[in-house]
């Protein structure tokens, strides 16, 4: 029986970081053929959302973000679980309620000095809207999201829960987390194995670990295109102002699959905006679409591209 494509209902990783997939996992898991058979390869890997839910008996799961590659390796070998992470917010939630945001700074200088996981999910999970930036020297700069009572028992447990999940998905398989450049985890890849590529959307986030240039972006598709592994590669294809033409230009000939979804730019209703998210597939890598999945039309005409 095939182990992709499949219907998947997402579960949220214990980290946050812009650009998460949890709302494209269902896309990205009935969009994929591929038997399970080789390595499941993520040279960007995030909050680790997407190689959680799709659990693949073997992977590679990289990025250049070493606190991501830290708090996997952690769970991984056991020296973090759900208890001493409960322990851990229970803890320094209550200080939090007490000293207020002079807490949360308390918190950031100590990880910027000396790293750890728990303080990494600390900040993650309190920092103004779940974003993962760093300074040029590598250090978090994102503020607090302004409230002290943020570890509440019910975000405790959810977060020791996320991350006894994420132990029972990584327990008895066979996966490497590294902290490496995309080029050192392409380079690996085995004709058998999929490369699932998510790289920071080019031009939009600038910091020590998200700066992805116009070059870089170009170096990826030739990789992609070079690449003997199959592939699936997500991006952003279009909203109602833009259209992403890196995809035009590189991807115009491999199979596609779009979705929309909502992002909400303020509470009201017509501050939500559409965003259409697509996943290119290499030929090997694309499952038959079925009759109910017709490919969305595009939101700019193309004569308005110019
Ligand atoms: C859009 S995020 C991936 C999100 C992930 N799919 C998820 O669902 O959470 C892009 C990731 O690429 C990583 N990254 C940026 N430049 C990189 C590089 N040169 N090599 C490897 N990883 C890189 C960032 O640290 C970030 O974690």
């Amino acid at each position: 029986m095939p182990f992709l494509p499949c219907d998947i209902t997402p579960k949220a990783p214990p980290i946050k970081i812009q650009g998460i997939k949890t709302k494209v996992i269902p896309l990205i898991a009935k969009s994929i053929q591929w038997d399970g058979q080789g390595c499941w390869i993520e040279p960007f890997l995030g909050s680790a959302a997407v190689a959680l839910n799709i659990a693949p008996q073997r992977a590679l799961l990289a990025d250049t973000n070493e606190h991501l590659i830290r708090l996997y390796k952690e769970i991984q070998n056991g020296s973090i679980n759900g208890k001493s992470v409960r322990n851990y917010l229970e803890k320094e939630g209550k200080t939090l309620i007490e000293n207020g945001e002079s807490h949360y700074y308390y918190i950031r200088d100590r990880f910027n000095d000396h790293a750890n996981s728990f303080d990494f999910l600390f900040l993650s999970r309190s920092c103004f809207n779940g974003m993962m930036r760093f300074n040029k020297k590598g250090r978090f700069n994102v503020p607090f999201c302004r409230k002290p009572e943020r570890f509440r028992p019910a975000l405790v447990t959810k977060i020791t829960n996320q991350v006894e999940w994420a132990k029972k998905i990584i327990t008895g398989k066979d996966w490497k987390f590294v902290s490496q450049d995309w080029r050192s985890t392409i380079s690996c890849a085995q004709p058998n194995d999929i490369i699932y590529c998510d790289p920071p959307y080019v031009g939009r986030h600038t910091d020590y670990y998200n700066g992805f240039t116009d070059n870089e972006s170009d170096e990826l598709a030739k990789a992609l295109n070079k690449t003997k592994a199959s592939f699936a590669l997500s991006n952003w294809l279009e909203n109602k102002y833009r259209r992403n033409d890196y995809i035009d230009r590189w991807f115009s000939d491999y199979p596609q699959r779009t979705m929309s979804h909502f992002y909400h730019v303020g509470p009201q209703e017509h501050l939500r905006n559409e965003m259409i998210e697509i996943v290119v597939l290499s030929k090997k890598a694309a499952a038959i679409p079925t009759e109910h999945e017709e490919l969305k039309k595009p939101l700019v005409k193309r004569a308005e591209l110019g």
